[in-house]
């Protein structure tokens, strides 16, 4: 297979999530400046674009390439696969070009012109036939890991199609109809990269600490009931701003709470287990792992407080909407995939200057983050403050002290490119010097 395509490009998508992010900060913050060379509303659906791409397509690969290490992939399947991750990288390629032409369409996150998205579902599908017909002869599939990624390839088809489900004209009729099937399906959406993204988690942490009994015991398999539970419910906390009843949000919302406690307690068994000898051999790819932990724990204690009412009142819509989807699809499984991605090219193998910059890279990415999410919580907080509370009505002078935390924010944007940039660079280096990991 041709891994190392795949764990490029996504990698250059990483990379153009960052790029966009960045820039789009600063035209946010200098309109009169930037918005005849990059404007916020061409930047923004460029920046979100490529973050799910990196997302998925990073989630993808990595569990293709730990799944062909398990148990090598037939040539018939890689040949379906290879077609597969040539039409995908085609099409957002096109995706791309639409955006620089400010051509749009679709809905939030996905919007291109949406024929672009039959492609996309072309490879999907083939993808499914080829990596299914792998799973269904394997011989064990017993490791927790093996049944998520068959989980979150499964789901993620069935929630792809759900997000297109506005082409029926019926669902368009009505605008609450149309919006409320939107964001659940995008919620359920999280919930199958998840599936993907905490199975190569899993995976690594029994490669890493050598104990396979991580991912095949009653409490971890009894956690996969929940999580997939949340992939199913917990899209309820997505629809908070339509019209529903009470209960349905308060039970999506304890439902989305207890899917983190899976990976929490999945990390403390690995913490456990995992030998001094074992952490140092792996040490990079391990500080990724314990990084998702820190940023989970910091996005629950958020996202409990998102939860209640009172505070929900006067943080709903503002930046701590965003510092919560930013704080966990960088947090939690960038920090995963970055993670994955180094143990699969090695480089925790690599020379002394690798490993120190990979490191280097690291610390700055995790200290921009946390001052990048800091500031996004304080300008949701006073935004929040002082339009619902001051009452102050005129947008201008209501953002005034809100616009000085966001250009910190843009600061620290730099720094996570800065960080982030340096680790992709190494990974590159390393994939191109062929130290792709087979066991
Ligand atoms: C791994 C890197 C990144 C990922 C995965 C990511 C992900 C996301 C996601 C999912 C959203 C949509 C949030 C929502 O709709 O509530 C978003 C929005 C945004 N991101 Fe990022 N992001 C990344 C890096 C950055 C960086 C480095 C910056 C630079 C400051 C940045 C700036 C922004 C801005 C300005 C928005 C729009 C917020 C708004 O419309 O209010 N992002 N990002």
């Amino acid at each position: 297979m041709r891994y190392k395509v795949y764990l490029i490009f996504s990698l250059i998508m990483l990379k153009v999530a960052l790029l966009c992010g960045v820039l789009s900060s600063f035209s946010f913050l200098y309109p009169e400046m930037l918005k005849n060379i990059v404007p916020f509303q061409q930047l923004r659906p460029m920046h979100v674009s490529a973050a799910l791409f990196w997302i998925i397509s990073g989630a993808v690969t990595s569990l293709l390439v730990h799944s062909n290490n398990v148990a090598v992939i037939q040539t018939a399947n890689k040949r379906l696969i290879n077609t597969a991750a040539g039409i995908w990288a085609l099409t957002i390629s096109v995706i791309f070009a639409y955006y620089t032409m400010n051509k749009y369409g679709g809905r939030e996150y996905w919007e291109f012109p949406p024929w672009l998205c039959i492609p996309l579902l072309l490879s999907w599908t083939l993808l499914m036939i080829g990596y299914g017909r792998h799973w269904f002869s394997l011989k064990n599939k017993k490791p927790l890991y093996q049944i998520m990624w068959a989980t979150g390839v499964l789901f993620f088809l069935l929630t792809f199609i759900e997000q297109n489900i506005w082409h029926i004209a019926w669902i368009r009729q009505s605008y609450i109809r149309e919006v409320t099937m939107q964001w659940k399906a995008n919620g359920s959406m999280v919930g199958a990269w998840n599936q993907m993204i905490y199975g190569t988690s899993l995976y690594m942490m029994v490669k890493m600490s050598g104990d396979k009994s991580i991912a095949e015991n009653k409490k971890v398999y009894a956690f996969y009931f929940l999580s997939l539970s949340n992939l199913m419910f917990n899209w309820g906390h997505h629809i908070y701003n339509v019209p529903t009843t009470g209960w349905v949000r308060h039970i999506s919302y304890f439902i989305s709470m207890t899917e983190w406690l899976f990976l929490i307690s999945m990390i403390q068994r690995f913490k456990s287990k995992i030998s001094e000898y074992n952490k140092h051999k792996h040490l990079i790819s391990y500080k990724f792992i314990i990084a998702s932990e820190v940023w989970l724990f910091l996005n629950l204690l958020l996202a409990i407080m998102m939860s209640i009412p009172a505070i929900n009142k006067y943080t709903h819509g503002t930046h701590i909407t965003v510092a919560h989807a930013m704080g966990t699809t960088i947090g939690i499984n960038t920090m995963i995939l970055l993670g994955s991605i180094g143990y699969i090219c090695k480089v925790d193998t690599a020379s002394i200057k690798i490993k120190n910059a990979v490191t280097t890279g690291y610390n700055i990415a995790q200290v921009s983050l946390l001052i990048f999410w800091l500031c996004l919580v304080m300008a949701g907080l006073t935004k929040g403050y002082r339009s619902r509370v001051l009452n102050i009505n005129d947008f201008q002078t209501m953002m005034a002290p809100i616009y000085s935390i966001l250009k910190l924010f843009a600061i620290a944007g730099i720094g996570l490119l800065a960080g982030m940039g340096m680790i992709i660079y190494y990974y590159l280096k390393q994939l191109y010097s062929n130290r792709l990991h087979h066991e």
